[in-house]
């Protein structure tokens, strides 16, 4: 099977439910656009516009920002993977920088959440990357490995199928600092190498990587471009059906 091209957005604290759905007013237009090109297109709302995006999608994937990994429980101000389910949401992003950064998340985290949604048929975008400091001294690989090496542990071949990586290097979100697509690619062959190494040749070629970081409608091109890199997740370029449109155009 063929690997897809994909472009996520990320709304992360962004975009209330008035603004998600004027998004959504421009579902159609935009799957028309994608479909033109060929490629999947998808938004991870946060949770209060989950259930509005979700029935509005036009063919839009969607996804939560974050999920907890049981299913109930004494958790407050956590949402389970049953709940995102009920509103339609098809799987969640886990280990996104900002959630290790400010929500002290490790890579144990991003494992049970991982196990627990794709034992529950969902999907799983997993997001790696490293530091400034850590890219600076040189430990990007070694870095990306652990957080994989962890985030994946016990997780079958069959289950890899529904989790797809993105490679987000934390100096670049945001910041308008976006990394070259030389490193983008470097580093998605990397990541590839490692599902070879820890799975198979076919794994490796079936799984979807992803680059996110200042990620824009100028850039977006010179990533889809390369050979490892399956797509985009995107941040504030996301945000508005005019700018995704101006994305899908680009792609
Ligand atoms: P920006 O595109 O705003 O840099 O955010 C990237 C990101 O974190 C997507 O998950």
């Amino acid at each position: 099977m063929a690997r897809k091209k994909i472009l996520f957005g990320n709304w992360k604290m962004n975009n209330t439910l008035a603004e998600a759905k004027a998004f959504c007013a421009e579902a159609e237009t935009l799957t028309a656009a994608a479909a033109k090109k060929d490629l999947i297109i998808g938004v991870a709302p946060a949770y209060l516009s989950l259930a509005y995006v979700a029935e509005h999608k036009a063919g839009l994937k969607v996804y939560a920002e974050e999920v907890h990994y049981l299913n109930h429980g004494a958790y407050t101000g956590n949402v389970s993977i049953p709940m995102i389910q009920e509103v339609g949401a098809e799987g969640s992003l886990v280990g996104h920088s900002e959630r290790r950064a400010y929500e002290k998340e490790n890579d144990f985290d991003c494992n049970l959440r991982l196990k627990a949604l794709t034992k529950a048929g969902m999907g799983g975008i997993f997001c790696v990357g490293e530091t400034l400091k850590e890219f600076e001294a040189g430990m990007a690989e070694d870095i990306i490995r652990s957080q994989i090496l962890v985030g994946l542990m016990g997780i079958s071949e069959a289950d890899l199928a529904h989790i797809i990586i993105a490679y987000e290097p934390v100096w670049s979100i945001g910041t308008g600092k976006n990394a070259s697509e030389e490193i983008a690619e470097n580093i998605c062959k990397y990541i590839r190498s490692l599902i070879e190494e820890l799975y198979s040749k076919k794994a490796a070629q079936q799984i979807e990587i992803l680059y996110g970081g200042s990620v824009k409608p100028v850039n977006i091109h010179g990533y889809l471009a390369q050979e490892d890199v399956d797509g985009a997740l995107v941040g504030g370029a996301s945000l508005t059906a005019a700018s995704f449109k101006e994305l899908i155009e680009n792609c």
